[in-house]
């Protein structure tokens, strides 16, 4: 087990990829904390892992206040904080920047990126005392762009350029901080997010033909990634911006 006493906090991991990557964190012996907006999902979780390996904590990643609390909650219940997994995000609207609303823009970025400052101010301290690491859950498209999607696409560009600002910051105190980037998983947002595009019907050979390697994945092999990244086996890496993709930013396309 890659992850024996570690303990883990993670955001977003009641759905989708980060509850692929909380299961594999207990899998691997790891001590996990998840803060989720989803009261119900959440529940569920408790149930399954046992309060011996699971803190589950309802809130939202916008409000400071619900990341202070999750977190000093985390290190009295568990002694210690090794890693800090911000993963909680949404993709809509699906728009070109012109037709985004204020409100969606605020949105988007409060979820996607302002949580990460939260998370950094009120986990740093306890990342210091164990040497720990930050993994986040960017996005291909921080890479490569995304049409429609332009405020999306803006957060997790803003994500990918923090995750290497942050390593550099942080290496004098032997924290690493990383990111894997995800093409298309299969998740409860990729599903909405396939209901909301106008060629509904293509929608998943669309997504099986983006990534070479001929399918779309579900979160397992995030999780897989991710496992090694907050591992010690990747203890020599760091500002690491790793496409989990199948290659689907390789080559020319159309
Ligand atoms: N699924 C994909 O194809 C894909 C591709 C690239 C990147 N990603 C990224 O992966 C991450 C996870 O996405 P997913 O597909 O698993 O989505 P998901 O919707 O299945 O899961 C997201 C989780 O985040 C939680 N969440 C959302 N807003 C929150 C808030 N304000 N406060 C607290 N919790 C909140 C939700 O309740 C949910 O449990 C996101 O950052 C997303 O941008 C996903």
């Amino acid at each position: 087990m890659n992850l024996t006493n570690k303990t883990i906090f993670i955001t977003g991991a009641a759905s989708g990829i980060g509850r692929e990557c909380l299961t594999a964190y207990v899998r691997e012996g790891a001590r996990v904390s998840v803060l989720d907006r989803d009261e119900n999902a959440l529940n569920e979780l408790k149930a399954q892992f046992g309060t011996e390996v699971l803190l589950a904590f309802t809130g939202d990643v916008r409000v400071k206040e619900d990341i202070k609390a999750a977190i000093e909650k985390t290190v009295a219940a568990f002694g210690d904080l090794h890693v800090i997994h911000n993963n909680a995000g949404i993709a809509s609207p699906s728009k070109p920047l012109d037709e985004t609303s204020e409100e969606e823009w605020d949105s988007l970025f409060e979820i996607n990126l302002k949580s990460v400052y939260y998370t950094t101010k009120y986990g740093l301290e306890y990342l210091k005392q164990t040497r720990g690491n930050i993994l986040n859950t960017s996005s291909l498209v921080s890479e490569i762009g995304q049409e429609n999607h332009a405020a999306y696409a803006a957060t997790k560009g803003g994500m990918s350029t923090l995750t290497k600002a942050m390593a550099l910051d942080y290496a004098p105190f032997g924290i690493r901080v990383n990111a894997v980037c995800p093409a298309g998983v299969w998740t409860p947002m990729l599903r909405k997010w396939a209901g909301e595009q106008p060629n509904t019907g293509e929608i998943e050979q669309y997504l099986d033909e983006i990534h070479p390697l001929g399918y779309c994945p579900g979160g397992d092999v995030i999780a897989d990634a991710a496992v090694f990244l907050i591992s010690d086996s990747a203890r020599f890496v760091t500002g690491c911006i790793m496409p989990v993709s199948g290659g689907a930013e390789l080559g020319y396309r159309r």
